[in-house]
């Protein structure tokens, strides 16, 4: 490892496809089945029939990213597939139910932060976030060692884990060897079949440009409406599909006691597209 790198979106996407209940549809289903969905996934999986996702990544280089026309980090906007196409990397498929839904679906932790060797995560604030949102709910939910749960627990060997002991630790981790990782004393190994820590740079000259990156403005532009005018158009093209979109921003709208704040939705949507804001505003008034 030479310390060069690329980011990496990943894709990931339903064989079948994507479709939606309507508002109403919705609605009826979660009266009666309110786990319509597992139980149409389990059912599926259980007759083989398996569900699938194509995966796939866009990759852009430190220096492409320097140089794109927005803030990669921006989570509002996609990445254009005609400026960095998708890659398919592979395909997903569920093909097993649980055996035991407690121990290996309630006991389930996933994070981001858990990754394998090759992988780093971004500057992403929001992927920043869950770095330590998710560990801190696992912790809460399951205990300070839900890591070493079968359901949890990494198949291969562990590099360097910085945790040690703690309630209901059941193995031997660092045994007798002192309450530090990675320092002069090395080599210090994990007992429980990891390998020794290794240290890895990430400071380069690209970190100048991240840490000036992040530190954007709120400041909206009409730049920022352009993906979203775009996938409008987009959702034009399904017969239906704007009314629907307009029905439940609609629904949600009329919840809002606040004048000031309902006029303020009205006009973000019409910077969108200019009667979306005015078909919004109209179906709230009939919603009421
Ligand atoms: C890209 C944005 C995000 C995505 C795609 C995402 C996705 C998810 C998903 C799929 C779940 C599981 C829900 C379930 O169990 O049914 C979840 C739970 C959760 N999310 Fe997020 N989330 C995002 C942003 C965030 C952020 C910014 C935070 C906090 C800073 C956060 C904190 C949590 C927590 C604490 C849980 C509960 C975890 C647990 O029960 O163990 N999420 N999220």
């Amino acid at each position: 490892m030479d310390g060069t790198f690329s980011y990496v979106k990943v894709h990931i996407k339903p064989q079948l496809g994507i479709r939606n209940f309507d508002r109403e549809a919705a609605k009826q289903v979660a009266g009666e089945n309110p786990d319509y969905l597992v139980d149409d996934l389990y059912q599926a999986i259980a007759k083989g029939d398996y569900p699938k996702w194509n995966v796939y990544v866009q990759v852009m280089s430190p220096k492409q990213a320097e140089g794109y026309k927005w803030n990669i980090f921006d989570m509002t906007k996609v990445w254009p597939h005609k400026d960095v196409p998708l890659r398919q990397i592979g395909v997903l498929t569920l093909n097993k139910n649980p055996d035991n839904y407690f121990t290996d679906i309630e006991q389930a932790a996933f994070s981001p932060s858990t990754i394998v060797p090759g992988w780093a995560p971004s500057a992403d604030p929001m992927l920043q976030a869950r770095m330590f949102a998710y560990p801190d709910a696992a912790r809460y939910r399951l205990g300070t060692n839900y890591q070493m749960l079968p359901t949890n627990h990494a198949k291969s060997p562990v590099h360097c884990p910085y945790q040690r002991d703690g309630f209901m630790n059941f193995t031997d981790n660092y045994n007798d060897q002192p309450n530090y990782v990675g320092s002069q004393l090395e080599p210090m190994t994990f007992k429980a079949g990891g390998a020794p820590c290794s240290r890895l740079s990430t400071l380069t000259e690209h970190e100048k440009w991240t840490g000036e990156v992040l530190s954007y403005t709120s400041s909206v532009t009409a730049l920022d409406f352009e993906q979203a005018t775009a996938l409008w158009k987009v959702i034009g093209r399904e017969h239906g599909h704007q009314e629907r979109f307009i029905s439940n921003v609609a629904s949600s709208i009329s919840g809002v006691t606040d004048r000031r704040l309902r006029s303020a939705v009205y006009q973000l949507f019409a910077h969108v597209d200019k009667d979306l804001g005015a078909r919004i505003q109209e179906a709230t008034k009939l919603d009421n």
